[in-house]
């Protein structure tokens, strides 16, 4: 089978770009990422693309006179490599609809929360000041609302009582780390396809997101894998 091209958009650290270039390496994830693009010069993740060999792009959306306009420069760098799948991997700008629409369900999103959850910034420090037990990431496909695609995956995490947001942040992206990889090898192989805008898994409506917990998947039947 021929690998899958990927495209990855990143705004910082860059460890879940991290996580995919290592599941490639070691044949988890059947793929090849043919670029990186940053809308941020000092993003570390593009240093790390670079030590993979992958070409990398940084475009800085202050040039732009508009969202769509930056979008659409985008697109362009985007599409000159054909990808089979947009992976949004901390990349910290709103998309707009015109992107969005042009990679509707191939474009996928983590976010650091349980989804429908804490949409949005700092989702760490809203469960810890809920008092939420469990609070995890979700892996889904990017729609035209923020934070509300069709969930694949979620990751469930447990709050400890002596959390500060950054140790809780730290224990989601080990998880994260393995979700994402996850979700990606499950769309290459052809397993999430699409009935209208429902979403299924194995030919099956995924009424509900997987859960990854305790380093099992589970459907909402039970034990996957
Ligand atoms: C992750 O927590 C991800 O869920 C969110 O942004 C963070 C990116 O981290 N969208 P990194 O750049 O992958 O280290």
């Amino acid at each position: 089978m021929e690998k899958a091209s990927l495209v990855v958009l990143i705004s910082g650290s860059g460890s879940n770009l991290q996580a995919i270039i290592d599941a490639i390496n070691n044949g988890d994830l059947h793929a090849e990422i043919k670029a990186v693009i940053s809308n941020q010069a000092a993003a570390t993740g593009l240093q790390r693309a670079e030590k993979a060999g992958i070409p990398t792009h940084f475009v800085d959306h202050k040039l732009f006179s508009g969202r769509e306009l930056f979008d659409q420069a985008i697109i362009r760098l985007i599409d000159h490599v054909k990808p089979d799948l947009v992976l949004l991997a901390g990349f910290m700008r709103i998309l707009s609809p015109v992107f969005i629409k042009h990679y509707q369900q191939r474009l996928m999103n983590i976010h650091p929360s349980l989804l429908p959850k804490y949409k949005g910034l700092n989702t760490h420090r809203q469960a810890i000041e809920n008092h939420d037990k469990i609070h995890g990431a979700s892996v889904h496909y990017v729609n035209d609302e923020l934070d509300s695609g069709p969930i694949v995956i979620q990751a469930e995490v447990p709050v400890l009582a002596t959390d500060t947001a950054d140790i809780l942040a730290q224990r989601v992206l080990i998880e994260e780390h393995k979700i994402y990889p996850m979700a990606i090898q499950m769309h290459i192989e052809g397993r999430l396809t699409f009935n209208n805008k429902h979403l299924q898994f194995d030919n099956q409506p995924l009424l509900k997101a997987l859960i990854w917990k305790d380093n099992q998947l589970n459907n909402h039947h039970g034990k996957l894998c």
